[in-house]
Parts: structure tokens; sequence; C-alpha cells
């Protein structure tokens, strides 16, 4: 299970993390925009793959994570938004090696779900299962404990710069309910996803979210630096 916990002192400190979405980055200069959050201090990148049949969008494929891993990036958190993605699911693992800390597929797009997490889970890196915002938590009643992030999708997936669902913060509340519920070994992190920014990612914390990801919240903002750092604050962390 990823260590949720820095122990500092002996005293238990949770941190919560920041995962910029590069697809919201200016893709002319992505080497820097990745180099400029990792100097900004995010925890992760999260890198949206697309392929224009689960999303109507098409965004980065294998090269894109290839070229990623190339120059030292911050762990990758890749979420796969694709039909099928058992067949791709170790490519990406592969070819991001060894960068890539977690990758999360949609649960609506993988029929072969307890096979699919156990083989990401084979590979050493976290297994991460993401929920659009009409998918019901009941679909995680069988694979929770296997889970290492629950990924709570509060926009329709397929696009940066989408307003955030308000309905997302009672799911994510629920959410945390369920998984404090649980034996505190198998508890999953939870993750955030769409439309995060300065106005609400308190309000999503407190709501009991781990793991934030923000694509525009950070890269439309004029300073990395001080965005990632104002939202630490926001969240305590
Ligand atoms: C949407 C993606 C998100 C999105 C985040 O399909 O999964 O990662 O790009 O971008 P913002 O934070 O701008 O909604
Ligand atoms: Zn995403």
């Amino acid at each position: 299970m990823y260590t949720r916990f820095l122990i500092l002192k002996g005293k238990i400190i949770m941190k919560k993390l920041i995962a910029p979405s590069v697809i919201a980055a200016d893709f002319s200069i992505l080497g820097k925009e990745v180099e400029d959050v990792k100097n900004a201090g995010a925890d992760w990148i999260h890198v949206d793959v697309m392929d224009g049949h689960f999303v109507p969008n098409l965004t980065m494929g294998i090269p894109s994570v290839q070229a990623l891993a190339k120059n030292d990036p911050p762990p990758m958190d890749i979420h796969l938004m694709i039909d099928n993605p058992e067949i791709f699911a170790e490519v990406f693992i592969r070819e991001g090696s060894p960068h890539v800390k977690l990758l999360t597929i949609q649960v609506e797009a993988c029929t072969l779900l307890h096979n699919t997490i156990t083989n990401i889970k084979s590979h050493g890196v976290m297994a991460g299962l993401a929920l659009n915002p009409a998918t019901p938590l009941n679909v995680l009643n069988q694979v929770l404990p296997m889970l290492d992030v629950v990924l709570v999708m509060c926009v329709e997936p397929g696009f940066a710069g989408q307003q955030f669902i308000e309905s997302s913060v009672g799911k994510i509340k629920e959410l945390r309910k369920i998984i404090d519920s649980m034996d505190p070994a198998d508890r999953p992190l939870i993750e955030v996803d769409g439309g995060i920014k300065l106005d609400n990612i308190k309000r999503v914390s407190d709501a009991g979210a781990d793991v934030f990801v923000s694509g525009s919240g950070i890269y439309a903002t004029d300073n990395y630096t001080e965005t990632v750092n104002e939202m630490r604050k926001l969240i305590g962390s």
C-alpha cells in the first residue's frame, strides 16, 4: 500500500499531494512546463491519455510518455481515458519506467477489472480506478481493498478547463466515510480530477480528498510556484 503518512519526530503528518495535469500545459514547450511545475513543488505530474473513443478527444500516447520519462520528471500519475485499458496498461508502465507511480483506468472502460488491477500492481505501480461523475460508488464494492487510489472525476472526462461539478463534494464525502470504515492497511487514497482550483480546493480537501489533480488551475496562472504554495496552504499540507 502507498504510505499515506509522513512520520516526522514520531508524529504522523498526513501529506496531501498536488499533481498538475500536463494536458493543460503549453505543448510547444512541454518539457519546460513539466520542469517548471517540478520546480514549483508538484508532487506528481498527471498525464491524461485519451483515445478519441472513450472520450471525444485525442491527447497524448506512448511517444509522449517516453519523452516525458527522459527528463527525470516528478513521479508520473497516468490517467488512461481509453477503451480496453487492459491492452495498454503494461505498455505505459514499461515506456514510462521508472517514473510511473500510479496508473489509473476508468471503471466504465474495463470489463476485466480484477485482472487488470492485479496486473498493474504486479509491476510495482499503484493501481487507480477512476469513476465518472455519473458513476455510483457501489461499482467499487468488490475491488476497493485492491486499489491504491480511487480517482473521483469532478468533470466529464475529455478536456481541461471545464467547470467543477458541485455534486462531486458529496460523492467525495461519502467515499471518505466508506474508506475510513476500512482496515487502515487496505485504505486507498482519494484523488480528485477536473476543475480543481484555488477557489474550491479547500472544500474538496475538507470533504476528504488526498491527491489533487489540477490542470488549468495551475497552468493557466502566471506563477506556478505561488499557485502550488497557495494550494498547499489551503489544503494544510
Ligand atoms: C479531464 C482530465 C483532467 C483535466 C484536468 O478528462 O482527466 O485531468 O485535464 O484539467 P482541469 O484541472 O483544467 O480541469
Ligand atoms: Zn485526468
